[in-house]
């Protein structure tokens, strides 16, 4: 079947580098002579035929923006058979010969049930979590990454100057990466993931006496949000040590801001790689980058894999603070 009209949309949590993404999928469709039209508001979009159609010049100068100008979702609606059913009546109203979906797993869970009525469907991932188990990558982290370790590299300033412990907050939904990755890029005393069993006596008391003993006078304790609260942390930490913790949670600012030059790069070979593949016949894949090499995979055989955070950042961490 050749590909002549093709859409695309953002879904979930956005993440910085969704534009660069959303342009390399247009610039790639026209450039194979394919029509693309942008899908508003993710697969709510779909249901209720929000879509626009797009062309070279509408996806100028988005390269540098965060958010995604085609507005995100996370559709209720489309959860339910009836709302499936609409949205495949949409594509099929629109002649689109395939669909591609950025986001992170909830949005590959969605095309995927596209993909059992028939329409062709690929995927990239893009979220800030990185939770993504069959790629060691996905859009929008190396930006989050850098505005934590921005934010954290200033709150360091003045925990140093009041001799302070600073319990800062990350996000990442139910995994650890983010959290972990800033952690290790700030100098942490403590990175707390929700990958690993915590003993608040072990892995934040006993860190903070090692850091003590060492000189340190003031303490960064960093907590994925799936792991706990900052909040009760230092509550454990004034009542256990006496200590008088300042909280800070980065929440959605993590989401935002110009994408980096790393996140733009891989936004458009994954864009790029995503056409290539609806072109070439290919549906129900997700692009995945693993060691600097691009692939792609099964959207289900991609959601069934999973990552963990691995040994050696928990061994660096440890040795950093001198702790045992
Ligand atoms: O998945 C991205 C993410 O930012 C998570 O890290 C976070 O838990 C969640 O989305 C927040 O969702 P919302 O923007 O709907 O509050």
């Amino acid at each position: 079947m050749s590909v002549k009209r093709i859409g695309v949309l953002t879904s979930g949590g956005d993440s910085p580098g969704m534009n660069p993404c959303v342009r390399a999928v247009v610039r790639t469709a026209i450039y194979n002579g394919i029509e693309c039209y942008g899908i508003r508001r993710g697969y709510n979009g779909l249901i209720n035929a929000d879509v626009v159609k797009l062309d070279e010049k509408s996806v100028s100068h988005i390269i540098n923006r965060g958010g995604t100008v085609l507005y995100t979702a996370r559709s209720k609606e489309f959860m339910t058979e009836e709302g499936q059913k609409k949205a495949v009546a949409t594509c099929k109203f629109l002649g689109l010969d395939g669909i591609i979906a950025i986001g992170g797993d909830g949005t590959f869970r969605g095309a995927a049930a596209l993909s059992k009525y028939g329409i062709n469907v690929v995927c990239i991932p893009a979220t800030i979590d990185n939770d993504i188990g069959c790629t060691n990558y996905s859009i929008g982290f190396d930006t989050a990454a850098n505005t934590a370790i921005e934010c954290i590299d200033k709150l360091r300033d003045t925990m140093q100057s009041h001799e302070r412990c600073s319990v800062v907050e990350i996000m990442g939904r139910n995994a650890g990466y983010l959290a972990m990755y800033v952690g290790l890029a700030v100098g942490a005393t403590a990175v707390l993931v929700p990958e690993k069993e915590i003993d608040f006596q072990r892995d934040v008391v006993e860190k903070i006496r090692q850091a003590s003993l060492n000189g340190f006078t003031h303490y960064m304790i960093v907590v994925a949000e799936g792991a706990g609260s900052a909040s009760d942390i230092a509550k454990q930490l004034e009542d256990e040590m006496g200590l008088e913790p300042r909280v800070t949670v980065l929440g959605h600012i993590q989401r935002g801001g110009t994408p980096t030059g790393r996140d733009r790069v891989n936004a458009t070979k994954m864009g790029y790689m995503a056409v290539e593949l609806l072109a070439a016949g290919k549906t129900n894949r997700v692009i995945c980058t693993k060691d600097g090499s691009f692939d792609d995979v099964d959207i289900q055989e991609g959601l069934a894999m999973v990552r963990d955070i691995q040994q050696i950042e928990i061994d660096a961490l440890n040795a950093m603070t001198g702790y045992r």
